[in-house]
């Protein structure tokens, strides 16, 4: 779905019907100041300005003549609630009126409420267009948009049609699009090359399903550099260490880092951030074959240190080590990774929000600061080196796994450090990747997650 199929320009000649926003505690003044027919509807309607309660009122021929929406009582912090217009309206156009304390973040969220995944099912909806505000940088709210919509749609295409090499083409086609610099070291080259946990976690898929280190570079040199990393799991069985079939249905989505990774990197490359950007993508499937790595496995890696496999379903982690270390080795101004790394990150803060790591304090008050102000929420969790013992190894440097079932979203990130040098100011977000049910602005399905935020983090860290 594109984004041209939910905005009209600020100026258009287009008819657009208007919707207020209401709070509870206002409802009486905004009825006074309607006319009377439509006052009386609403009061009949029993409109009573609640959470996202949408109320079209009709003109004396019976066309749509206004609409209510309801703030409730969260009306100082609405954060995607206006995406839910976009699925409850009739087709049409619209523009927001009086109430909306947000503009830019209302008509985001038309937007991503307006999402539909359509490659292999036409939405044959007609589109509900929303006139982009006139105080609103409106290309700057269509690249946004746009980063998401791409992270949406990678996330939901299945493994069939979205591998290691697909994922490749995806990012070659941002690259070229905003000429920025494309290049990947593909199956036995990553040897060659220095990447042997990307080549081990990799080598079991298909020949043409080969493991690969995905990478572009964008922006004059001489720009404070930003250095992104996800995790491109295109499915993950679990390896030997086979998941249940519960648990392996929704792993199309273990890509998710790498799909958020790109939907940023669209973001800051359309709204022309001063930064030097670099993208990499360690993108593999973990499947299962006579070359499969195994539990108990030594593997060495770029950094140099030598990882023991306690478990093959712990394979995020080992793809990201050996691309954090070559992303550490240009001493990057900020390095950031995005991964769909652990279960227990789910159990910790549930699908909604990214725990996230990091070591600088002022960096992590800024970024939730602005996922809050964004409805793009991240929560900081403690890199707390007490527990870096569990991931000792009786045979080699490190193990992949912690050797207790507690902290395992800690664990991961304490596993990630260590490829990473201290000088180094790094970030670590462990993402779910996916909406479980529908919300409003939150289709059912693939989501983006932190980037939004991370946008506009970066966007205020580099502000020209
Ligand atoms: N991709 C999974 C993590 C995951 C699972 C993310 C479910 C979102 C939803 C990752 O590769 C994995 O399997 N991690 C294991 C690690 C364990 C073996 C230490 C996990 O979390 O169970
Ligand atoms: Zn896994
Ligand atoms: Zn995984």
């Amino acid at each position: 779905m594109d984004v041209v199929d939910c905005f009209l320009p600020a100026q258009t000649d287009d008819a657009a019907v208007t919707i207020t926003a209401v709070a509870p505690a206002g409802l009486d003044g905004v009825l006074e100041s309607l006319p009377p027919s439509a006052a009386a509807w609403a009061r009949s309607s029993r409109f009573a300005a609640t959470d996202d309660e949408v109320c079209p009122v009709p003109a004396g021929d019976g066309s749509l003549a206004a609409v209510l929406f309801g703030l409730g009582e969260n009306s100082a912090a609405p954060g995607l609630a206006v995406g839910k217009l976009p699925r409850s309206l009739p087709a049409g156009n619209y523009r927001l009126g009086e109430g909306f304390a947000d503009p830019a973040l209302a008509t985001v969220a038309w937007a991503l409420g307006a999402y539909r995944f359509s490659r292999y099912r036409d939405d044959d909806r007609d589109p509900r267009r929303l006139v982009l505000p006139a105080a609103i940088d409106g290309a700057e709210t269509a690249a946004v948009v746009d980063g998401v919509y791409l992270a949406r749609d990678l996330i939901n295409t299945p493994a069939n049609d979205l591998g290691p090499a697909e994922l490749a083409e995806a990012a070659a086609g941002l690259a070229s699009a905003h000429g920025a610099v494309f290049s990947e070291i593909v199956g036995e080259a990553l040897i060659g090359e220095g990447f042997p946990l990307i080549h081990a976690v990799g080598a079991a898929a298909a020949s043409n399903r080969a493991p690969r280190l995905i990478e572009f570079v964008w922006g004059p040199a001489g720009r404070p550099q930003v250095t992104l990393v996800g995790k491109g799991v295109c499915f993950d069985t679990g390896g030997l260490d086979i998941k249940p079939a519960r648990g392996m249905a929704m792993m199309k989505k273990d890509m998710g880092g790498a799909a958020c990774v790109l939907g940023l990197a669209a973001m800051i490359m359309s709204c022309n951030l001063p930064v030097r950007l670099r993208v990499l993508i360690p993108a593999v499937e973990n499947a299962i074959a006579a070359n499969a790595f195994r539990p108990g496995d030594v593997f060495p890696s770029r950094k140099g240190l030598t990882v023991e496999i306690g478990n093959t379903d712990a394979e995020g982690r080992l793809v990201l080590a050996d691309a954090l270390a070559l992303a550490d080795e240009d001493s990057p101004d900020l390095l950031i990774d995005l991964a769909t790394l652990t279960g227990a990150a789910r159990v910790a803060v549930g699908p909604d929000i990214v725990p996230f790591y990091t070591d600088d304090d002022g960096l992590a008050e800024k970024l939730a600061a602005r996922g809050r102000a964004v409805a793009d929420p991240l929560w900081r969790m403690p890199l707390w080196r007490g527990y870096m013992p569990m991931l000792k190894s009786k045979v080699a440097d490190i193990n992949n796994v912690g050797s207790s079932p507690f902290a395992g979203s800690l664990t991961a990130a304490l596993f990630l450090s260590r490829f990473i040098g201290s000088e180094t100011t790094w970030l670590h977000g462990d993402i779910f990747g996916w909406n479980p049910s529908a919300r409003p602005g939150r289709p059912e399905g693939g989501e983006a997650q932190a980037i939004r935020a991370l946008f506009a983090f970066t966007k205020d860290r580099y502000r020209a």
